[in-house]
Order: structure tokens, then sequence, then C-alpha cells
């Protein structure tokens, strides 16, 4: 049985109650984050925490995050659930109208709502255990805010199922110039010659926090050269390497994409570098 975080209250899992006039029901209003953690230690809690506030700002939602009081309710989850290996999710709606309307309401409380879910083990930074992808793409149909954490995911989860129906295990999406933005829930990286780029933020792609700590530890590293660029669809179809980022994944090989092996159609040295150093620093962010 798991236990769950409600509105001040731990609880079990199925006595956690919200009311069907919850605005994150009626209207996907809200953002959420996931914190992976492994033997109960949290990875980038600091940079997740500023995103949600970040998310909640966008909102107008008039909510501040105690950072302190947020970690130890993770901890108090990361305890009181089973698991070495567990992704603490973190959901707040604007909350419980009296009422079915689109205004923004004066004077109602935000829920807020806090779970541990498994998630797979970190992966090991070697190249004949890794986990390979493939996936599919197709076009960016979302809205111009993909900055923001929304639990309004429907345009993720259509996008997801476009691969997922396939048999692949995500889709990478470019848009109407043929350029890429991101995956259904990952970020995206390309390689060519030793060299790693990944997309510029803005309106089209959620600031990952794996995309973060990843790029942080390779530039202050120094031995990959990464670029922050548009990157095309036609690169993304000629890359000698291909990874997706997440917080449950950490950086995940991909191998093919729309059929078509990358590179060889091996995991590739440069992700067995990558991953190294990633787990090498994560812990300290
Ligand atoms: N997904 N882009 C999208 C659309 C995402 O949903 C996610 C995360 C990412 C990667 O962000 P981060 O590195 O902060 O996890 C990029 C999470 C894991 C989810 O929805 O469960």
């Amino acid at each position: 049985m798991s236990t769950v975080y409600l509105n001040g209250i731990f609880m079990p899992m199925e006595e956690a109650k919200i009311s069907p006039m919850d605005r994150g029901f009626l209207f996907g209003d809200g953002i959420y984050e996931v914190v992976p953690s492994y033997a109960g230690n949290m990875v980038g809690f600091a940079p997740h925490m500023n995103r949600m506030q970040d998310g909640l700002n966008a909102l107008e939602i008039q909510y501040h995050i105690d950072q302190e009081a947020w970690r130890n309710i993770a901890q108090q989850l990361i305890e009181q659930n089973d698991g070495d290996n567990l992704g603490i999710y973190f959901h707040i709606s604007r909350g419980t109208d009296s009422q079915r309307h689109h205004a923004y309401p004066d004077n109602i409380e935000p829920t807020i709502y806090a779970f541990a879910f498994a998630i797979p083990a970190a992966p090991e930074a070697d190249k004949s255990s890794a986990t390979p992808y493939t996936v599919a793409t197709t076009e960016d149909l979302r809205w111009k805010r993909c900055n923001i954490k929304s639990t309004a995911l429907l345009g993720n989860v259509m996008h997801f199922h476009h691969g997922h129906s396939q048999g692949h295990k995500e889709t990478i999406l470019y848009n109407n110039q043929r350029e890429l933005t991101e995956a259904s829930a990952c970020n995206v990286f390309v390689i060519k010659n030793g060299v790693v780029a990944t997309p510029p933020l803005d309106y089209q792609l959620l600031p990952g926090i794996t995309r973060l700590i990843l790029l942080s530890i390779l530039r202050h590293e120094g031995s990959i050269p990464i670029e922050e660029r548009i990157v095309t669809l036609d690169e993304l179809h000629n890359a000698d390497e291909v990874w997706i980022t997440s917080s449950s994944k950490e950086i995940a090989p991909v191998i093919a994409v729309d059929g078509k092996a990358v590179g060889d159609g091996q995991v590739g040295d440069v992700w067995q570098a990558a991953q190294s150093l990633f787990s090498a620093n994560k812990f300290s962010y």
C-alpha cells in the first residue's frame, strides 16, 4: 500500500480524494514536477522546485514553495514507500471552485498532492548493459507555452501514443520549420562527429532538469563539446548518436529513428562518456 500526501496530510493512496470541481480535473489548470531519488538521495531537488515556482508564477497561482518543507515531504514519502528507486511527483492545481468558470477565481486554496512512484534503476554507464530506445517522429502540434510543466498534457499524451502504437518508446517532435523541439516526455540531443547539440530553450520545449544538469556537467568537465542551437530533423536522421533525457531515464540512448538505424545502430561511445560523467556528478545538483 502506498502513502501519499494531500493538502498537508499523509494518508494511504486509497483515502486520497479530490473534488470533481477541482480545476485540475476540469481544466488541467495546474503544474507538476517529478524528482528522481536513488537509495533515498534525490537528484536536482532545488532546480525542480525553482521550475515549479516559475510555473506557479506563470499561471498566477498564489503559492510560495518552501523548499525545506517540501524536501521534508519528499523524504517522508521516500521513507514511507517501498522501493530503492522512486520518482517523487508533486502536483499543484489552482484548487476547487464552486462553479465551472474559466476566469481565475479569487480566494481558493491550491490543491497539493505528492506521491512516490517506482522508476527504473539509474542506468550504468556501460554500452553493453544500456537500455536502447527506438523512436518515431511527428510534427509537434502542441501549444506555445511548452516551457510550463503543465498537467494539461493531452498533446504530449497523443504524441507519445503516436510512437507507442508503432512499438516505440518515445516520439521526437519537430516544428513546422522541421526543427526539433523535444520528445513527448523528454528533451532531445543529437551527436555528430563528437559534438553534442540540443535545441535552445524557448516556448517550444520544457527546460528539462536532466538537460540542465547534463549541460552543466559537460561544460564544467570540458571534454565533450556542446552546442545549444537549432537542430533540424535532417540532422536527427543523419546523427551518429541520439539521446533523450528525463528525470526517470537520465540519458537514454536512441538506436533507431523512424525504423532507420542511428549511426551503426549501437549505443555510442559519446553516450557512455556522458552517462559516466552524469552518474558521477548528479548528486551534486
Ligand atoms: N517528463 N520534456 C517533456 C515534455 C517532459 O515531460 C519531460 C519530463 C522532459 C524532461 O524534463 P526533466 O529532465 O526535468 O525530467 C522534457 C517527466 C519525467 C514526466 O512527465 O513524467
